[in-house]
């Protein structure tokens, strides 16, 4: 599979153009259509879908040098918590007044590649009444869509959860794409602290393997994310454990489904210690970890590694990600935060119109740094006390 792949893949150009994405415009490239090898019980279906070239240069865009993704796809609950957390109520044209405020920060493409949105936003118009999508590409960022719908109790299991949204996702996702959607996020969790069970594990792989080939069918790059979440008191050496087992199954449902590598991107957690362990890790052990369980189960062929934050706090999400940028890596190694790209933006906000400027110049102050610490040139220096604030909470659902 890899090397038909590959020849299907040799004439694209490398990055997307912009005007390749704009509005939603379908430019179906270079249609191959199922092939067989020579027949025989044991023959391969080889299967590369319509979309192959666009596919990898979108991935390649959005693995561009010195950028990464704001995640800001909070579903209307999770939204509502982050408003509450200001004092504002969780109504739409609360939410769509934030939203305008992150999308229209100046310049916010020079370090930001892709913007994660939640439905709503997809379809939303700015305050002035611009097409949330419209802006961000003009900001020469790409639109990428959540499309899963949620984690619910998985029966069976040491009380874990599995994660919604295949049903009617091959219409779903071709509708966004018509929208202006050109990569996808799904994110599915596994608990240490809860097991994690064989189940919860390969249920979490199985969801993300069928979500990334009916992503890629329909022209969008799919994230992938299983996230293992920070909950618990264990040490760093569990956590590389439980990632090595996850990744291990994730790719082999990968590779089952006939995903193409070179079109997707990982959003994996970094490997650390459980939020209650005592024994802290510093960036660079961190970095040694993370970047050992990387080589031994992500292909080269991927081409982005987009870390979510997960609690951390800002500056530390930032450190780590510098840390791991420090020698040449196989793949880009970048960020895609919500948290730890919004939280001091959203508090400077406040909810208040006059603060609008000063609430994007820290989304750019954060971007900017994340930027750097892509390229491994961050120092951390004249950070506030607010971006060095963890920001854990046990159970966190999005
Ligand atoms: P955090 O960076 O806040 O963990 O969120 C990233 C994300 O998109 C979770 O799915």
């Amino acid at each position: 599979m890899a090397s038909a792949s590959a020849s299907l893949l040799k004439s694209s150009s490398p990055v997307l153009d912009k005007s390749e994405w704009v509005k939603g415009q379908a430019i179906r490239q270079s249609t191959v259509s199922v092939r067989s090898l020579p027949s025989g019980p044991s023959s391969l279906t080889i299967r590369a879908g319509s979309y192959a070239d666009e596919l990898v240069k979108t991935a390649k865009t959005v693995a561009s040098p010195g950028r990464g993704i704001l995640a800001m796809d909070e579903s209307n609950a999770t939204c509502g918590k982050r408003l509450a957390s200001i004092g504002l109520e969780n109504t739409e044209a609360n939410r769509q007044a934030y939203r305008t405020l992150l999308v229209t920060a100046p310049g916010l493409g020079q370090y930001i590649s892709g913007a994660i949105l939640f439905e709503e936003t997809l379809y939303q118009s700015t305050t002035d009444g611009k097409k949330m999508v419209d802006v961000l590409v003009e900001q020469n960022i790409v639109p990428g869509i959540k499309v899963d719908k949620g984690l619910v109790p998985l029966a069976g299991s040491n009380d874990e959860s599995w994660c919604q949204g295949l049903d009617g996702l091959a219409s779903r996702t071709a509708a966004y794409y018509q929208q202006g959607a050109r990569f996808a996020k799904w994110r599915t969790v596994v608990s240490i602290p809860n097991g994690p069970s064989a189940l919860a594990v390969r249920e979490a792989a199985w969801g993300l393997a069928r979500y990334a080939a009916i992503a890629q069918d329909n022209g969008l790059v799919p994230i992938v994310e299983p996230e293992i979440l920070l909950d618990g008191d264990h040490g760093i050496d569990r956590t590389f454990e439980v990632a090595q087992k996850v990744w291990a199954e994730v790719f082999f449902y990968l590779a089952e489904n006939n995903v193409m590598f070179e079109g997707i991107l990982l959003k994996p957690s970094m490997v650390t210690p459980g939020a209650e362990c005592k024994e802290k890790a510093t960036p660079q052990q961190v970095a040694e970890y993370t970047l050992k369980l990387l080589h031994r189960r992500i292909p080269p062929a991927v081409p982005g590694i987009m870390f979510l934050s997960g609690g951390q706090s800002e500056v530390e999400a930032t450190l780590n990600l510098n840390a791991m940028n420090q020698g040449p890596n196989p793949w880009h190694v970048s960020f895609s935060y919500a948290r730890a790209l919004q939280n001091t933006c959203l508090k400077t906000w406040g909810g208040r119109p006059e603060n609008v400027k000063a609430a994007q110049d820290t989304l750019l102050t954060r971007a900017k740094a994340n930027s750097l610490a892509q390229l491994g040139k961050y120092t951390g220096e004249g950070e506030s006390e607010e971006a060095k604030k963890g920001m854990f909470v046990k159970g966190y659902v999005y």
